[in-house]
C-alpha cells in the first residue's frame, strides 16, 4: 500500500498540524482509518459536518445534483440555487422577524472578508471593530479581524491602522472605542477558535444601539454557531438581534463547500454588479447541498441537539478533575477549558482512545460533534472521554 503520510509530507505545504491519522470513511458519527478502526467524531471537522457522515437525505440530494449539473456561474440561474437562497431567506424571516437577501461564496473566510468590503461600502467609513480573542478565518483582511497573534506572526500589519480592538464583553472599552469613523463591527456570538467564550446579552445590546445611533453596520460572524450548533437555527435567535450582515458557513452545505453573506433587504438593494462575484459561489452542487440540511433540520433535529448537548455539558461538568477550570458552551458547542500545558496531550489521549476533538485557543479542548450524536452514543463513550482527562489528573 502506498504511504499517503509521507506522498502528503512530501508534496503539501505544511500549514496545518498534523494530527497522525489517515482517515479515508465515515458513517453516522464516526470515522475511520486506513486499517479500518472507528472513531467517534467530535470535531465534525470544525464544525462541518453537521449531518454526520453518508447521510441519505445529503447523499440523496447530492447524487441527484451530480447527474445533472454541479458548477454554474451566477450570471446564469439555476433552479437549484433559487431554492436555496429561498430557504435561507424564509428561515430568517421566520425566526429572526428580518428579511435578506444572499450572496453565495464557498469558504467562511471569503463570507467575512467580502462582508467586511460590503459594509465599509455600504458605511461609507474605514474603521472595522473587532474583539479580543475574535476568530474570522485566515485571508488577508479575515486574519486581521482575527485577535490571535500565532496565525499573523511575520505578515505585514497593513489593514491593523483600520481595526479597533475591543475587549470582548467589557462594555467600557466598548463605548470608549465605538467612534464615529467606525463603518463595521464584526462579531461572534459565541467565539470559536478564542475559546468558546458567550457574548453577554448586555453587551450585544450595546453594540446594537451604539451602532444604530453612529450609522454603523453589524456583522454577525454565525459561520460555526449557524445552522443549528447551539440548539437554535442562529445563535441571534438567542439575542433576538437582527445584524444587517449575518454570516453563515461551515454546515451551511452539510459538507459541500458553501458559505453566505446575508444583507437586510434595503442594503441589499444598494450594491451595484460586480461588486461581489465567485467563480464557485452558490454552484448547484453546494445550492443542493444546502437544500438537504434544510430538508432535514426540523424542531424535533433540535431538540436533539438541544437534549444531547444539554445531557453532554452536564456531564463533562460533573467531571471531578484537578486539570479542568472551567466548562462552556451551548448546544452542542462545548469548550472545556484546562491546563494549558495538558490541553494537546488530552487531545491526543483522546484520540488514543479514539475520540476525535478539537483544539481552541491555547487551553480549551472543543467539542463540536455531527449535530445528529445521540445521548445514547455518548454514553457508550463517555468512559474514554473521562479516561483522556483523568490520566493527566495528577500529572
Ligand atoms: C466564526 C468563524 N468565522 C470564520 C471562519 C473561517 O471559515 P473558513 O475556515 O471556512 O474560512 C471560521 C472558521 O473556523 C469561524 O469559526
Amino acid at each position: 500500500m502506498k504511504d499517503y503520510f509521507f506522498l502528503e509530507n512530501l508534496t503539501i505545504v505544511k500549514t496545518y498540524p498534523n494530527r497522525g491519522l489517515l482517515l479515508t470513511k465515515g458513517r453516522g458519527v464516526f470515522l475511520y482509518d486506513n486499517k479500518d478502526n472507528q472513531y467517534l467524531d467530535l470535531g465534525s471537522n470544525y464544525g462541518v459536518n453537521i449531518l454526520g457522515y453518508h447521510h441519505p437525505i445529503l447523499n440523496k440530494f447530492l447524487t441527484e445534483q451530480i447527474n445533472k449539473l454541479i458548477n454554474l456561474h451566477g450570471s446564469f440561474s439555476n433552479e437549484t440555487r433559487a431554492q436555496a437562497a429561498y430557504l435561507i431567506k424564509k428561515k430568517t424571516e421566520e425566526l429572526l422577524g428580518a428579511s435578506y437577501k444572499v450572496i453565495f461564496a464557498s469558504s467562511g473566510s471569503e463570507a467575512v472578508d467580502n462582508a467586511v468590503k460590503i459594509g465599509l461600502y455600504l458605511s461609507k467609513r474605514k474603521k472595522i471593530i473587532a474583539f479580543t480573542d475574535a476568530y474570522h478565518g485566515k485571508t488577508f483582511l479575515s486574519v486581521a479581524i482575527t485577535d490571535s497573534q500565532k496565525y499573523k506572526k511575520g505578515i505585514p500589519s497593513l489593514l491593523e491602522k483600520y481595526i479597533v480592538r475591543v475587549k470582548f464583553n467589557d462594555i467600557i472599552d466598548l463605548e470608549r472605542k465605538f467612534q464615529n469613523d467606525v463603518g463595521v463591527v464584526v462579531l461572534e456570538l459565541i467565539q470559536g477558535d478564542g475559546g468558546i467564550n458567550i457574548v453577554d446579552k448586555l453587551f450585544v445590546e450595546k453594540i446594537f444601539e451604539i451602532a444604530k445611533k453612529k450609522k454603523a453596520i453589524v456583522i454577525i460572524d454565525e459561520i460555526q454557531t449557524g445552522i443549528g450548533r447551539t440548539g437554535k437555527f442562529f445563535a441571534s435567535e438567542f439575542f433576538k438581534v437582527t445584524p444587517e450582515i449575518l454570516l453563515l458557513g461551515k454546515g451551511l452545505a452539510g459538507g459541500i463547500p458553501a458559505s453566505a453573506i446575508l444583507i437586510k433587504n434595503n442594503l441589499a438593494d444598494q450594491l451595484y454588479q460586480g461588486l461581489q462575484t465567485s467563480t464557485f459561489g452558490g454552484n448547484p452542487l453546494a445550492a443542493a447541498g444546502i437544500l438537504a440540511v434544510f430538508e432535514t433540520i426540523n424542531d424535533k433535529f433540535l431538540d436533539n441537539v438541544n437534549d444531547t448537548g444539554y445531557y453532554f455539558f452536564n456531564k463533562l461538568k460533573k467531571l471531578r478533575s484537578k486539570i479542568i477550570k472551567n466548562v462552556r458552551g451551548k448546544g452542542l458547542m462545548i469548550g472545556v477549558q484546562v491546563r494549558e500545558d495538558l490541553r494537546d496531550k488530552i487531545l491526543k489521549e483522546m484520540q488514543t482512545n479514539r475520540i476525535i476533538a478539537l483544539p481552541a485557543r491555547n487551553d480549551v479542548v472543543r467539542f463540536l460533534p455531527p449535530l445528529i450524536l445521540t445521548k445514547k452514543i455518548l454514553d457508550q463513550h463517555f468512559e474514554k472521554i473521562v479516561k483522556s482527562f483523568l490520566k493527566f489528573d495528577n500529572v
